[in-house]
């Protein structure tokens, strides 16, 4: 069957059409006429991206039941020929490495079994022809829509093809299909570029942003925001945190976001993961007093919270035992900060009312505009009170579920509310995460250098808007580097900017140049997050980073030094995506280039000190004048 437009999948986050006839479908059906096994294979092609999506649905039309072992998305066959097998590789704080390898004859695979994507291997895979570079070279590049288990294998066959096979992890995963029942298998995006990696970022970049990411905050701008946790961690009162919002208010800051520790009004002192009340101590008037305090201030007001999580002190876990994730009779491993914490079996409907329940009175008891989901565990002991035994299995994929349809729901509720993701940083930051939270925290390394390395790799298939970016103190809490301010803004104004320390501890100057710093993110934004993005330059096969977004009428770009040569080396930067025709003025010395000059001649940079970092802004000109 082939029809315009693109259905959803049931319970999963999907990309969409909009218009209809921005994309067409096909629909193949399969049936095993001896177990009435159907299965359904979906293609989405679009009119205006380099894009297909390929699902899977199975249909149990027979009499007896089915057990799926393994069902994944996609499986596609390309010519064997030499491809690089490349991925993103990480651990926390150092997410998504490129990581490049001959593709061998056999199998090659990673995958991800803790029962997230996880930072180890993001849910990505490219086969890419031996040699190619960001603007050379085929690539066929697939990204899973999910955000558990997944797994990614090249496989060579005989007659030297090769096998992409993509989706669920069949590790931990079993489903149980009685007659009657269908299970639809999560949504893989396939690119393809004869362009090298940059093309195929900028595909994967575009769709990413207009036909997965939705809401209200999918186009605009947003909300540039201060959190407090690298500034005060849990050691906070009321009045720290207004100081800290006064100050960044008058920084041009427009949203204050309250993390970890506002909660938990236990006797002992103890957080209580699931209760979510508000600790009195700190926050005297609650989270209306302190949420009131901030809107009166000219800001908006935001708030972190951990809601897959559940204390063992909790008052929630006293009253339902059974609620959390554990297998009866097994030692429990303590995992995730804290210890005393586990998973919510988010498979179960009575916590999933619960969840929503609790965070909608939370977001409607005061002015709540922002949510930081955090996440911070992986899973151990994976077994549910809720599930029959022939069924434990099925607990990885029904938590996902579970938490997409919370996520759905509160999306829904909420429309005003801006959401974004976070697990211990970049720990799920997937294209399923991304369908309800525009925006991601990147990654829990805030230290400027580090994340030359952690957004250049993420931007292989992460849109600029959606990586979340902060400046942050110096010696950096996570390394102990000292980086200078400017780099430390210009490498978070590369993606969704803002800012994790007190304002109030810089100096006069540092203050001043931080507010310049704002007025000039506030111009670039839009570039930045809605423009094309071209890596210049890498930091993993380099000694800088250089990274350019480009729009109609605005090009920036920004320049930084991993280490400098003592004999000072002058390098060259061909700009690209321009028209070379035009013209185009520094907006900051006056300086008029000729588009072919910037894109064939270039610009020069010298290395004098290490961390040396540019930001430069081109506006391209309209009869002589730069078209504002
Ligand atoms: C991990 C997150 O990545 C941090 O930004 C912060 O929110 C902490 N959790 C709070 O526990």
């Amino acid at each position: 069957e082939i029809y315009k437009g693109k259905k959803p999948l049931a319970g999963l986050p999907a990309s969409y059409a909009e218009p209809e006839d921005d994309a067409e479908s096909l629909e193949i059906t399969l049936k095993d006429k001896l177990t009435g096994l159907k299965i359904v294979l979906t293609y989405t092609v679009f009119n205006d991206y380099d894009v297909i999506t390929k699902s899977v649905r199975a249909e149990n039309t027979g009499e007896s039941e089915i057990r799926i072992e393994r069902i994944l998305s996609s499986s596609t066959y390309l010519f064997h020929k030499d491809y690089d097998f490349v991925h993103l590789e990480g651990a926390w704080a150092k997410e998504r490495t490129i990581q490049k390898r001959p593709l061998i004859n056999g199998k090659m695979s990673i995958d991800s079994k803790s029962g997230v994507s996880g930072w180890t291997h993001s849910p990505f895979l490219a086969l890419a022809e031996r040699n190619a570079d960001e603007e050379h070279g085929e690539i066929y590049a697939t990204a899973l829509m999910y955000s558990g288990n997944h797994l990614f294998e090249a496989e060579t066959t005989a007659n030297d093809l090769v096998r992409i096979n993509v989706g669920i992890n069949p590790f931990s995963f079993h489903w149980l299909l009685k007659s009657g029942e269908s299970f639809q298998a999560p949504e893989a995006v396939l690119v393809y570029s004869d362009e090298g990696f940059g093309k195929m970022s900028r595909v994967f970049h575009r769709f990413i942003r207009q036909r997965i990411c939705r809401g209200k905050y999918r186009d605009g701008a947003r909300p540039l925001l201060i959190n407090n946790w690298e500034a005060t961690f849990q050691n906070f009162n009321e009045e720290r945190i207004l100081e800290i919002a006064q100050k960044a208010k008058s920084a041009g800051i427009e949203l204050m976001v309250l993390d970890d520790g506002w909660f938990g009004d236990t006797p002992n002192g103890i957080h209580a993961f699931g209760d979510w009340k508000a600790d009195h101590n700190k926050l005297p008037g609650g989270l209306k007093g302190i949420a009131e305090k901030i809107v009166s201030l000219g800001m908006q007001f935001g708030l972190w919270v951990e809601p897959e999580m559940v204390s063992e002190d909790s008052e929630l876990f006293k009253a339902h035992p059974d609620w959390c994730i554990e297998i009866t009779g097994r030692a429990r491993s303590i995992v995730g900060a804290g210890g005393c914490r586990r998973f919510l079996d988010y498979s179960r409907s009575d916590v999933r009312e619960y969840i929503v329940k609790t965070l909608s009175d939370i977001l409607r008891s005061a002015n709540i505009s922002y949510l930081k989901w955090d996440m911070n565990s992986t899973m151990t002991e994976i077994g549910s009170h809720a599930l029959p035994k022939e069924r434990q299995r099925e607990l990885p994929h029904r938590y996902m579920l579970g938490l997409y349809e919370v996520l759905e729901e509160l999306h829904q509720r909420f429309p005003d509310v801006l959401f974004e993701g976070c697990a211990s940083g970049g720990g799920r930051f997937d294209l399923g995460m991304l369908f309800y939270f525009p925006q991601y925290w990147t990654s829990d390394c805030t230290d400027a250098l580090e994340r030359l390395y952690i957004q250049h790799g993420t931007s292989m298939l992460m849109p600029a808007s959606a990586m979340s970016a902060h400046v942050s103190t110096v010696p950096n809490r996570q390394v102990g580097r000292v980086t200078p301010l400017d780099m430390r803004a210009y490498v978070a104004m590369t993606g969704q900017f803002g800012y994790e320390l007190d304002l109030g501890e810089l100096s006069e100057e540092e203050f001043e140049k931080t507010k310049e710093h704002i007025r000039l993110y506030k111009k670039i934004r839009k570039t930045v997050h809605e423009g094309d993005m071209y890596r210049l330059a890498s930091p993993f096969e380099s000694d800088r980073a250089v990274w350019e977004f480009a729009d109609e009428d605005t090009t920036v770009l920004m320049y930084s030094t991993v280490y400098a040569r003592a004999a000072s080396k002058r390098y060259n930067v061909k700009l690209r995506g321009l028209d070379k025709d035009a013209r185009y003025q520094d907006t900051k010395t006056g300086v008029v280039y000729d588009g072919d000059y910037l894109m064939y001649h270039g610009l020069n940079f010298y290395q004098h000190r290490d961390y040396d970092t540019k930001l430069i802004v081109l506006k391209k000109m309209l009869d002589g004048m730069p078209n504002q």
